[in-house]
Parts: C-alpha cells; structure tokens; sequence
C-alpha cells in the first residue's frame, strides 16, 4: 500500500472516531497542519522526476479534496447539531399567559406645570423655586401686608411655631422675595410649585398648586402684563382668541391690583374656553408694589414691573375635564390611569427641550 492509501485509511478510521468539534479540530491539523501527513506529501512531492510527480500531483489533490469536504461537513454537522440542542432549550411556551406590565403615568398636575414652563420659557421667563416652609417675613412682611391681614389668621395659614415665625407658605409669592433679595434687577421669572392653606372642599385641598411670575425691568407697564397673561392663556387653552377682562382687586404686594377673569361657555356638557357669556376667575395679578421693591433693596425709583399668580390645579381641571380637585391628591392609581399622561405620549402643544 502506498504512502498515501496509508495516510487515506488512517484518516478514515480517526474521522469515525470523532465525538465533537474539539476532536475534529485535532484531526484536521494532524492532517493539514503545518507539518500534518498531507502537507508532508506536499513536500515530498518536489523530489520526484516529472512523469511520477504528475501522477502523485493528481492523487495527492484528490485525497485533499475529498478530505477537506468531509471535514467541512462535519464541522456543519456540529454547528446544527448545537443549534438545534440550543432551541431545544429555548422552546417558548405560547399557551402561558402573558405577565401584566404596568407603565408609568404622569400626573396632570406634572403635565401642566410642564406646559406652562415651556410656554413661558419661549418668552423669556426662566423657573425659580423656594421651599415649602418659610419665614412669616418672606411670606407677609416683605409682601407688604399688614398685621392685621385675615390671611395672617390661624384659619387661613399652618403656622409651624407658637410664635408663628415659620409657616407653610401660602402662595408662591415669598419667592419673588428671595428671588429679588439674591439677584440684581432685571428679574424674569415664575415659580411653579406647593403651597398651603387650611381649606378643604370640593375645589379646596390643604395643599395645592400655585404659579408665580414676576417680571421687573426699567419699563415694565401694565400693557405688558397684559400682553403676556393674553399669550400664555391662548397658548395655554390652544384657541386663537380669547375674551378676557382685568377686574380691579387688591392685594397688599401689587398697586393697582387685577383680577384676570376669561370667557367661556358650556358646550353639550363641555367647557369651551375664549367663547361665550360665562366669566371664568383664573388668576391674580398687578404691579409690584413699591414697598416691596424698598424692602427687597430694588430701587422703585428706577425699576417696576408686574406680578401674577395662578392655581396650577384649576388650571389643570379646566383644561382635562377633572372635576374634583380633592383626587389630585387621593393617589388612587384607577384615576391616575385614566386622567395621568402617557410619558411618551407627547402632546401637540409640547415645546419642550427637543424645540
Ligand atoms: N399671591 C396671590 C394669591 O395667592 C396671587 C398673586 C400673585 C396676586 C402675584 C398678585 C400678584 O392669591
């Protein structure tokens, strides 16, 4: 037998033995390796005399052929054959119920003060915020508002101390204070965040949701805090045009003093905005009093501008159809389901951070 049915035979015989890939890799560079038996032959082959080399050549060749295509197979035999062991393991049962899943939902009151920051934002007003406990000083005394206040009573605030000196703000406003103490004029800002009263109704909560805006400058007039209320509210409300009237009011922290009512009416059960004969209170505003300036070290002989603030919540309620303010707070997961925004939902008045 010849030197290559030799390396032919022994090669069979290996190949049948083979168990798994490991095996096969063995063989394959007992065979093929650099100094494997076929690649042996292919050196041999150099001292041969032309006729026989020819011959050698073409047996050689064929043995490589047929061997290398057997290998081959085989490692694609072993490739599938894992595969297959692989989903053997991964089977999925479809007749097993599904697991329930639960997303997230963001609470109106979240959704809405997002809007209303983004509206503001795109003219110029930039968001401040202060804590939910403050100094009687900041939430009245700064305000200009006197001793005798009713809002000063014990029905109206949650005093913190038997000498009632820290309280839970009742408004937003004491932020201006802070705002105006810390900065240099000029100041743009609103102030979305919690404030408390004790008070409790239908359209009352303890706590609920207030927003500020303050804008003082050299020429700040009343033209411009109507200008601006008129933006927000159609942008706010999504319509056009709204009807929308300043009826005088006081507060001890602006001079002169408005109340902002706008226009609805009720249509098939819903509440249409900028339409109709209804008068609809949203919010409370004025020009900066000039007290407060003095005692926020802001030079009222050099500086004005105006000051409102709105119930986020009610803002909330009229724009979503929610009826009872008190579920705001009552974290009943059916009702957040239901009136709670989809985080990846984004509305069609978002002017968030993508703009
Ligand atoms: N702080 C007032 C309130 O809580 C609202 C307001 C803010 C009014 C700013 C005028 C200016 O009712």
């Amino acid at each position: 037998m010849s030197d290559l049915d030799n390396i032919l035979n022994s090669f069979e015989t290996k190949f049948s033995q083979i168990k798994n890939k490991n095996d096969l890799q063995n063989l394959k560079s007992e065979f093929f390796g650099k100094n494997g038996s076929i690649s042996l032959q292919f050196k041999i082959m150099g001292s041969l005399n032309v006729e026989e080399r020819k011959i050698f050549a073409k047996k050689l060749n064929d043995i490589k052929d047929k061997l290398t295509s057997q290998i081959d197979k085989k490692f694609k035999d072993f490739e599938n054959q894992a595969i297959n062991e692989k989903l053997k393991d991964e089977k999925v049962d479809i007749t097993l119920p599904i697991r329930s899943t639960q997303s997230g939902k963001i609470h109106p009151v979240s959704q809405v003060i997002d809007e209303i920051s983004s509206i503001f934002s795109e003219i110029g007003f930039s968001v401040a915020e202060g804590p939910d406990v403050e100094s009687e000083y900041n939430n009245f005394t700064a305000l200009n508002t006197p001793e005798d206040h009713p809002a000063r009573d014990m029905h109206d605030t949650f005093y913190l101390d038997k000498d009632k000196k820290t309280l839970l703000r009742t408004h937003t406003s004491p932020v201006q204070i802070r705002t105006m103490l810390n900065g240099k004029p000029p100041f743009k800002i609103i102030v979305p965040g919690r404030t408390y009263r004790c008070d409790s109704d239908q359209t009352h909560a303890p706590m609920f949701h207030q927003l500020e805006g303050l804008h003082i400058d050299k020429d700040i007039t009343m033209a411009h805090l109507k200008g601006c209320l008129n933006y927000f509210i159609r942008e706010f409300f999504e319509v056009k045009k709204i009807k929308m009237r300043f009826r005088p009011s006081h507060f001890p922290f602006t001079e002169p003093s408005a109340e902002v009512d706008i226009g609805y009416k009720i249509k098939n059960g819903k509440i249409i905005i900028g339409e109709g004969d209804k008068w609809l209170e949203i919010l409370g505003c004025g020009m900066v009093h000039p007290n407060v300036l003095k005692n926020t070290k802001v030079d009222p002989n050099k500086f004005q501008g105006f000051a409102f603030g709105m119930g986020i919540d009610r803002l909330a309620m009229l724009k979503y159809g929610i009826n009872d303010l008190r579920a705001f707070f009552e974290t009943d997961f059916r009702w957040l389901n239901h009136f709670g925004f989809d985080p990846l939902d984004v509305p069609t008045n978002y002017r968030g951070l993508s703009r």
